[in-house]
């Protein structure tokens, strides 16, 4: 095993760019952050991101917008490399002429936050640096193509950045949305990976009338909205027209692998479903790239059972190949969500860091080799971390 290859690399953490946060600060309406003061004379910020957001919303400091912060994090947690992105809800609430000058903005900040990062100590013959970066783009209803497309263009064009986080509502109809195909094709063709990133949940008149606080919308809200729009995706063709497109689902892809072989079904029981794909449901599960911040080992291994099985069900075929752990350990990158999920008590480590990390080690069928590539190999492979 090579040094890069046993490097940690933490490919979903986030950051409020000194920017963006200010501009939440000046705003008054989800999204914003506002500043309280508390009983005993200090101020407090806190951020309000969420419709109806629970209990008055969350704290935020400086791990939200400092980069010595992200920094001092991943040193640690032996946090290598991060590959940043901005955190929800992006430019989703901005006229699409502020969206555009925005993401510009953001893309050349994130740039200059990752391009003047340190170095990693890895010894190899590239210089690698200990940020990278997904770029935003100003996915606004009203905004045109031609401008989404001059966005894709500047990413690509920056050295440190890698990929874009994209929500789940495209230009206001979703990921499925027709007129998304020529930005697709774009991203394809730049070769960056598209983190597809939750933000809206579900209908929250699901969650009843108890105070459970955050819990419902980021542990079953978030990753079922992931769920739906990457079901979405696949039913609308997106991979038969796009077949080289590179998709990073967070929260391991919500509920997609338990759900893939009942919406296989569903769809062989719906001609106007079926007659647009190439291919069996499950097959398209292979195609797509999954973190592991799913904070248990049986959730990992679980889902690198059902992506590695895609290959099975190539057109024409409904045969399963027996699950191919290892195999399916390729696709999956290990996060942080950071700096979400803070301690609630003051501890050395973050205990959504310390339990990804254990699930990965736990993994029953997966080798050392494998493990090593979801803390990190796969990452560089994937995101080409190299100078
Ligand atoms: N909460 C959020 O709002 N976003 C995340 O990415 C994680 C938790
Ligand atoms: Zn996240």
């Amino acid at each position: 095993m090579t040094m890069a290859s046993r490097l940690l690399v933490d490919v979903h953490t986030h950051v409020y760019l000194p920017r963006y946060a200010s501009l939440l600060r000046s705003r008054s309406t989800v999204p914003f952050i506002r500043t309280n003061t508390t009983a005993d004379g200090l101020s407090e910020d806190r951020l309000l991101i969420l419709e109806n957001e629970p209990s008055g919303g969350r704290p935020v400091g400086p791990q939200y917008w400092d980069r010595e912060e992200k920094l001092k994090f991943m040193d640690k947690h032996g946090i290598d490399i991060s590959v940043v992105s901005t955190a929800n809800p992006w430019l989703d609430f901005l006229p699409a002429a502020q969206a555009q000058t925005l993401a510009s903005e953001l893309n050349e900040d994130l740039e200059q936050y990752c391009a003047t990062s340190p170095s990693t100590n890895s010894s190899g013959p590239y210089k690698i640096k200990r940020l990278y970066g997904f770029g935003l783009l100003p996915l606004v209803p009203e905004v045109s193509t031609t401008s989404v497309l001059r966005i894709v263009n500047q990413i690509a064009s920056l050295p440190h950045l890698r990929g874009l986080i994209m929500g789940t509502r495209g230009i206001g109809q979703g990921l499925d949305d027709e007129a998304l195909d020529p930005v697709w094709a774009a991203i394809e063709k730049a070769g960056l990976v598209v983190f597809l990133h939750p933000h809206y949940g579900v209908d929250g008149s699901a969650w009843g009338d108890k105070d459970n606080g955050h819990v419902l919308p980021l542990a079953l809200g978030f990753p079922f909205e992931t769920t739906t729009s990457a079901t979405r995706l696949i039913l609308s063709g997106v991979f038969d027209r796009f077949p080289n497109l590179r998709l990073l689902l967070a929260h391991s892809g919500g509920a997609l692998a338990a759900l893939s072989s009942r919406l296989a079904s569903c769809i062989d029981h719906d001609p106007r479903a079926a007659s647009r794909l190439k291919h069996d449901a499950r097959y398209y599960l292979g195609k797509l790239y999954l973190d592991a911040v799913a904070y248990g080992p049986e959730e990992l291994g679980f889902v690198s059972d059902v992506i590695s099985r895609s290959t099975g069900y190539e057109a024409g075929t409904s045969i399963s190949k027996t699950p191919d752990r290892s195999l399916g350990s390729q696709r999956m990158f290990f996060g942080t969500d950071h700096p979400f999920f803070p301690p609630l008590e003051p501890s050395e480590k973050w205990k959504s860091v310390t339990e990804n990390l254990e699930a990965i080690a736990l993994v029953q069928g997966w080798s050392e080799e494998d493990k090593a590539g979801v803390r990190g190999g796969n990452a560089m492979s994937l995101f080409n971390l190299r100078e």
